[in-house]
């Protein structure tokens, strides 16, 4: 019968792509995300509802955050996110192997960014996505959210500041962030704000210890409404677990080694719940 094919058609498509996002299209129909993001959604303070807001979910990728203010009511729900991987902050002298190496979970040519879309038809969803920068927030092209999330996506700014005082402009109301700390730094220094610096070939830079990524938030003109979490982002079934021999390997070099322990344990991660300062 038609129901059927229609699960099965959204099977095929599922399986011919690689998501960043697990995500349930239909009952027991999963994404191979690189990361499940459902546990971390149960340890950060996301509102429960968010009946009659309107949302924005900065740099949505395939769509889950987007999808669960949906689920939790939103009457409006606007998705930005740059498609196209060369319009991202990357360092100079980018080796083009890397950047296409990356570019490939985000489709590629007609394919570009069509998770979101697959996923989006799948869940008969209205969130509108707007190919758009962080940077470029702004309330005269967008108008204002009374609620705003970011995930992920500090550390691949060059400027992450400046996306934050964007985000700023444009939110009214509450401000979630959720992004990657340096956990020996946080260790380290609990108070004093510091950050690492990557900006080696691929678009990570800047990795906060928890009070550095509170001090950003601040910096923008946010105040902090409650005691940080920390949570960590776990991989999601397409995202391979490191053999132990590939384990033994990356222990010499820092970077390696905290890329193992993260694709077993999840990558680390403070979220912030705040709103602009008055
Ligand atoms: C690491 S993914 C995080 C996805 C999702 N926000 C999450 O929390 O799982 C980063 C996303 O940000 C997008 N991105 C990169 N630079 C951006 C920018 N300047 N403005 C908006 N989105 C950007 C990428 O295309 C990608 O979808």
């Amino acid at each position: 019968v038609e129901v059927t094919s229609a699960r099965e058609d959204l099977a095929r498509d599922v399986s011919e792509r690689m998501w960043y996002h697990t995500l349930e299209l239909a009952p027991g129909l999963e994404t191979p995300g690189w990361f499940d993001l459902r546990p971390a959604l149960r340890t950060i303070p996301f509102p429960a509802s968010l009946a009659g807001k309107r949302c924005l979910d900065v740099g949505t990728f395939d769509g889950f955050w987007a999808f669960e203010m949906e689920r939790r009511g939103a009457s409006e729900v606007i998705a930005i996110d740059l498609l196209e991987p060369q319009s991202w902050d990357w360092p100079s002298a980018s080796d083009p192997q890397i950047i296409d190496q990356i570019a490939r979970r985000k489709g590629t040519g007609e394919e570009l960014g069509v998770g979101f879309e697959i996923a989006r038809r799948a869940l008969d969803s209205k969130v509108e996505r707007l190919e758009m920068s962080a940077y470029d927030l702004d309330p005269d092209r967008v108008g204002r959210f009374d609620f705003v999330y970011l995930g992920s996506l500090l550390l691949h700014l060059r400027d992450p500041v400046r996306a934050l005082e964007a985000v700023r402009s444009v939110c009214a109301g509450t401000f979630l962030l959720c992004d990657a700390i340096d956990t020996t730094l946080t260790l380290l220094h609990p108070r004093a704000p510091l950050a690492s610096l990557d900006g080696t070939g691929r678009p990570w830079w800047w990795k906060p210890n928890a009070a550095g990524l509170q001090r950003m938030v601040e910096a923008a003109g946010f105040a902090v409404l409650e005691r940080p979490t920390r949570v960590r982002m776990a991989p999601g079934a397409g995202h391979a677990r490191p053999r132990v021999r590939e384990l033994l390997q990356s222990l010499p070099s820092r970077s390696a080694r905290a890329a193992s322990m993260h694709a077993l344990r999840g990558d680390p991660h403070v979220a912030i719940l705040a709103q602009p300062a008055a």
